[in-house]
């Protein structure tokens, strides 16, 4: 039985290695390893022999098959290897070098860069404050009422952690507003500060996704002036658009600044005669006022003393708005499309 053993071995590891594929060595396996292959049959057979030499036997025929098994996987891995082999040209280094892919910063990034660097030149310098906040900086400081709308969970995502005995609930901030307080509880005056940060609402739908970013402008100082903010917010609209816009303010409503406004800018197909896009020629930038007292009060600053005026707008909405940039879906941004991505 061990001579049996000892041929079975040699054939089977001579077979192995003269197969070209893999369908061959999956025949040579079962023809010595399957159910019925002639290994399977000699082991079969070992109960019936003298126990004296079962056991020798045994870990021979139990040796022969892991030999046929470990012969069987060198033989794929030459096999794998010859295909491989075959695939990789000659390297010929006279030939010209292939160009690696090369990224870009996302459409978004290229716009708050855009815009930080707009209002730097004016001496706005940029600050970030946390995305996970207390309710008193985005609400509580800036006037809102116990009640307010914005509060509601269907508008706002609150964290499930205890709150602050001071400040109240934790929550994502829903607009960069919160960086108002912070910056003017610092205490330093005079104050411009430019605050981009993500924020966070309950929303989604072709014009609104669940997380969008903002950017805030605030400025503090001893006698600023509404045409103070026009000003900046004209200067914005040029560079930012094109020296062909123009820009107004309409009266409006927000809760910490007084008086309060919205900024129209023209539109960018018909330049403010109207159109099928923009209807009457105006489109919609965002918000802006002048600090309401009570908040500057909230922040510890006398009004009596200082004034200033605040202005928040959303970065995907003035890039859909800049000329030559249509998004059907305001959703693809943040989808990852490498198609759609890559056009930018
Ligand atoms: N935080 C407001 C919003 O998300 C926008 C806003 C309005 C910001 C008026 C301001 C402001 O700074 O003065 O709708």
């Amino acid at each position: 039985m061990e001579n049996e053993l000892i041929n079975i071995k040699n054939n089977a590891v001579s077979l192995i290695l003269d197969a070209k594929d893999p369908d061959e060595l999956e025949h040579i396996k079962l023809q010595f390893l399957g159910k019925s292959g002639q290994l399977t049959l000699v082991i079969k057979r070992l109960p019936k022999i003298n126990p004296e030499k079962r056991r020798e036997v045994g870990i021979l025929a139990n040796e022969v098959k892991e030999s046929i098994e470990s012969a069987i996987i060198e033989q794929e891995v030459r096999i794998k290897n010859q295909e491989l082999g075959k695939r990789i040209k000659k390297i010929d280094v006279t030939d010209p070098g292939i160009r690696p892919p090369l990224g870009h910063l996302h459409l978004i990034t290229q716009a708050i860069w855009e815009i930080t660097s707009i209002f730097e030149k004016i001496g706005f310098g940029r600050v970030r404050y946390p995305e996970v906040e207390w309710d008193w900086y985005p609400f509580g400081a800036l006037n809102f009422s116990e009640n307010h709308p914005a509060r509601d969970d269907w508008e706002t995502f609150f964290i499930d952690a205890p709150p602050h005995p001071k400040y109240g609930p934790m929550l994502l901030t829903p607009h960069t507003s919160n960086g108002q307080i912070r910056e003017m509880e610092k205490g330093k005056l005079p104050i411009k500060m430019l605050n981009i940060a993500r924020c966070y609402r309950r929303q989604s739908d072709v014009s609104h996704t669940p997380m969008f970013h903002q950017f805030e402008g605030l400025a503090v100082n001893t006698s600023l002036s509404i045409s103070n903010l026009k000003g900046v917010l004209e200067y914005f609209v040029k560079t930012y658009f094109g020296e062909e816009r123009k820009s107004r303010i309409r009266p409006y409503h927000f809760e910490f600044t007084e008086p309060s406004f919205e900024v129209d800018v023209t539109c960018g197909v018909c330049l403010g005669r109207g159109c099928k896009l923009c209807k009457e020629g105006w489109l919609e930038l965002g918000g802006a006022g002048m600090v309401h007292p009570q908040v500057l009060r909230n922040c510890k600053i006398d009004p009596e003393k200082h004034n200033g005026f605040a202005f928040g707008w959303g970065v995907e909405r003035v890039l859909m708005m800049k000329e030559g940039i249509e998004i059907d879906d305001l959703r693809l941004l943040y989808s990852n499309k490498l198609e759609f991505l890559e056009q930018f």
